[in-house]
């Protein structure tokens, strides 16, 4: 059966009594914002490629005051982390800048104040969320997000530029959490629009809304509930590997490379870097090529790209792993189902599968008997990104 997915409301008052049981008064502003999950087009964002992902249903709300004084402190109420779940820190000044320290989760959180663009008070905070942690469909990018829509109504300060406000985020992930992640997920959770999955041009930081609504068709997030230790080490090393192939190839990026281009350099490459650089000019190709095909409603072209997509993930990038690739099977195996890949960095978390709405209870069943861990399921629409929430 699919998960059920918590209502906003119930998490913004389950957050707000936390608040109230922790610091004794009522919170007096909030913010939201969702995970995402990306249809097609990876390990391409930071390759100045195309993405194409559409925000979720899930999101993470913090609720919080301004405080007097420098010092901040803010609560987590996911049961899913090992660490003090109360964290403390100074808002930073020109003698007391922020720095990553313990417990780890609020890495995320500093990250953002730290480059807020505009003054941020003191403040206390409660985080509550719906996005499953670590599972690929960006919890991090979805706190990262809520937390600076809740520090720009703190401050009273919206930033009128979306994108500077994605990549502040985007910033305080790789300053603070030391993860050298590309665009697409802060972007994708500030920019989201209900109803819409969004093709982001990752070289200009910009969006193409493309719609979503055919009630006939739907979207299931499969998670394999396993994440391997190698995402840590593996994707700043692909990373490094495009930058510096591109450089070879004369390339600003590799979006500007072409499969002729490569062949014309294959002597000079070894065959594992020939092969991540292939994934990824014929993912960005695809991923252009798939939002036309639902830009004309064609799911069946779409859910190919999907499959290649993965296949190209497994055998070229080298990103996916035994689950992943056992639940790809799976759903391809069940009539009504147009396509499936894995998601996200890759080495554990979801899958995303389109299919016909009729075909979803079948499609979990039969993904849940092949499989040989427990997957959890979500069914999910394309979801409206960050606002503030009014208390
Ligand atoms: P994901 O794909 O979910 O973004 P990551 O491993 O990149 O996976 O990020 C997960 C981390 O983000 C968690 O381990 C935790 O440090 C932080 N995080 C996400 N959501 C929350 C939350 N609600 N409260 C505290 N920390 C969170
Ligand atoms: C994510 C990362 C994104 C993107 C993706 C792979 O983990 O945060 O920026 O690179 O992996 O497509």
């Amino acid at each position: 059966m699919a998960t059920n997915i918590p209502s906003i409301n119930d998490l913004v008052q389950q957050a707000s009594s936390a608040y109230k049981t922790q610091f004794g008064c009522e919170p007096e502003v909030a913010g939201r914002a969702p995970g995402r999950v990306n249809l097609i087009g990876e390990h391409t964002d930071y390759n100045e490629g195309f993405v194409f992902p559409m925000a979720l249903p899930m999101v993470t709300v913090v609720v919080g005051s301004k405080v007097e004084g420098d010092s901040c402190q803010v609560l987590t109420l996911s049961p899913y982390l090992n660490d003090e779940k109360l964290a403390n820190f100074n808002i930073p000044s020109k003698n007391d800048t922020l720095k990553p320290g313990s417990p780890k989760w609020a890495n995320y959180v500093k990250g953002v104040v730290a480059k807020f663009i505009g003054t941020v008070p003191a403040f206390n905070a409660v985080i509550i969320s719906s996005v499953p942690l670590g599972g690929g469909v960006s919890s991090s990018a979805s706190l990262e997000v809520a937390m600076y829509t809740f520090l720009e109504e703190l401050a009273g300060q919206r930033t009128d530029n979306p994108a500077k406000k994605a990549i502040a985020c985007q910033m305080a992930e790789h300053e603070f959490a030391g993860m050298p992640c590309g665009i697409m997920d802060q972007y994708i959770s500030v920019m989201g629009k209900i109803g819409h999955a969004l093709l982001i041009d990752c070289r200009s930081v910009e969006g193409r809304l493309v719609p979503l609504t055919n009630p006939e068709v739907a979207i299931l997030i499969t998670n394999s509930n396993v994440k391997h230790e190698l995402t840590g080490s593996e994707y700043p090393t692909r990373r490094k590997q495009c930058e510096t192939t591109a450089q070879l190839m004369g390339k600003k990026s590799l979006r500007d490379a072409t499969l002729k281009d490569l062949e014309g350099f294959k002597d000079k490459l070894d065959a594992e870097t020939y092969r991540r650089i292939r994934h990824v000019i014929t993912e960005i190709s695809r991923t252009d090529e798939a939002a036309t095909a639902l830009e004309n409603n064609d799911y069946k072209t779409f859910g190919q790209l999907m499959i290649q997509s993965h296949n190209s993930l497994r055998d070229d990038y080298e990103v996916s792993c035994p689950e992943l690739d056992q639940l790809v099977e799976a759903a391809i195996d069940v009539e009504g189902v147009y396509g499936s890949r894995m998601t996200g960095g890759g080495f554990g978390g979801c899958t995303v599968t389109l299919l016909k709405q009729d075909a979803i209870n079948k499609a979990i069943d039969h993904i849940q008997s092949r499989y040989k861990g427990k997957a959890t399921f979500f069914v999910c629409g394309p979801s409206d990104g960050a606002m503030p929430i009014k208390l």
